[in-house]
């Protein structure tokens, strides 16, 4: 394997030593054929969530308010397979705050009228992220506003809401060993306008706003085993026990789980148990908040690709769901007709990705039975 492959699966020169040392060879990339006796045919006809129903759990996706607005095939496949729905970004400062006087609610208040409409529950996304920030937003915030600004913002947004949503991702990605910090904090605005208690000021805020909420720390690659996720791992146990030895109000913890179906030899089934483990011995709940199944690199065959994908949601899903303290699990689309991977993880030879549960016509995929078959499969809550 070369070593710009080695450092795009994010182990590094230190790690790649380290594994060495350690007497572990490095496999070659994983041959992609998923063995051919492997079916994925779920039982049933039911929706994804009404299997999840069936166990306590949740299942939903990530949604475009704008696109359900327009385009109704989506609307109905979303409502038809969903129990859960958030908003991709229509929620996310940029799109709220226009200018730092106001606030402009006229999208997701569409989106909470349709949630009524179709008795689905609501995960807010999110309170606190370094991107997605408005441009007035560098010139305007200071450290001596920075404190009154955010309060601001998370009492209007929260407040404005209350009552009405099952869960709130307050804080989205504040670890990144990159930083070379100790405490493993990303650099970033929030954390040089008010240091590292912008965290918990945030919960104590989302917590007064809306009581009823459970409060999520959300994260992205805490699931395979490489060196870094290990930072990344132990940077988010550290901030856990630092929030819940203070009695901050958090309740849950989001495994963003974009899954790089590439790097799945890095998945270590046992790792990830004892880290969501290590979670719910918190007494935090967990859960899957925007996965899908990154095919970029990946065979051209569809047919070969579908089964890749839909292997890779059956076996890390089946791990997280035997967790007890696991409450649901959101995609982040749920049709290849709209991924934000189609820009982000774009493949080299130009065709259309696939990470989604149904295809760009709502049409089931393997994966999408690989889905109903974990949620089958699951231990009741
Ligand atoms: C993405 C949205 O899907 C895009 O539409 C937007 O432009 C950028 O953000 N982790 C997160 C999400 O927590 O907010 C990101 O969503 C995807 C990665």
């Amino acid at each position: 394997m070369k070593r710009r492959d080695l450092l795009l699966m994010g182990l590094g020169a230190g790690s790649m030593a380290a594994a060495i040392a350690a007497g572990r060879t490095l496999r070659p990339a994983r041959s992609y054929n998923v063995p051919p006796d492997r079916t994925f045919v779920a039982s049933g006809t039911q929706s994804l969530g009404d299997r999840a129903r069936a166990k306590g759990l949740f299942y939903g996706s990530e949604v475009s308010i704008a696109r359900l607005r327009d385009d109704t095939e989506y609307a109905s496949s979303i409502a038809e397979e969903c129990t859960a729905i958030v908003p991709g970004y229509e929620w996310k400062w940029r799109f709220i705050r226009p200018d730092p006087q106001s606030f402009d609610f006229e999208k997701c208040d569409d989106m909470m009228d349709f949630a009524t409409q179709h008795n689905l529950q609501v995960r807010g996304h999110t309170l606190v992220w370094y991107q997605s920030l408005p441009d007035w937003f560098e010139d305007y915030v200071t450290p001596a506003n920075a404190e009154s600004v955010l309060a601001r913002h998370i009492e209007t947004v929260a407040g404005r809401y209350a009552g009405k949503i099952y869960s709130w991702d307050v804080v989205n990605e504040a670890i990144e060993p990159y930083s070379n910090r100790a405490d493993l904090f990303r650099k970033e605005p929030w954390l040089d306008l008010l240091g590292t208690d912008y965290v918990e000021l945030a919960f104590r805020m989302a917590h007064e706003a809306d009581p009823n909420a459970l409060l999520t720390y959300n994260d992205y690659r805490l699931d395979f085993d490489t060196s870094y996720e290990d930072r990344r791992r132990e940077g988010v146990m550290r901030l856990l026990e630092r929030l819940t030895s203070r009695n901050v109000p958090i309740h849950a913890v989001g495994l963003q789980a974009h899954l790089n179906a590439h790097e799945f030899e890095t998945f270590n089934p046992e790792k990830l148990r004892s880290f969501l483990a290590d979670i719910a011995s918190m007494g935090l709940k967990i859960m899957i908040t925007e996965m899908d199944v990154i095919d970029q690199k990946l065979p051209a065959d569809i047919a070969t690709r579908d089964r890749v994908v839909a292997s890779v949601y059956e076996d890390y899903l089946s791990v997280v769901l035997d967790e007890p303290a696991v409450a649901g699990v959101m995609t982040w689309g749920l049709s290849d007709r709209y991924t934000w991977l189609a820009n982000e993880k774009a493949r080299e030879d130009g065709l259309a990705v696939r990470p989604l549960p149904l295809d760009s016509e709502f049409q089931r995929k393997p994966a999408w039975h690989a889905i109903a078959r974990a949620f089958d499969n699951a231990p009741p809550r």
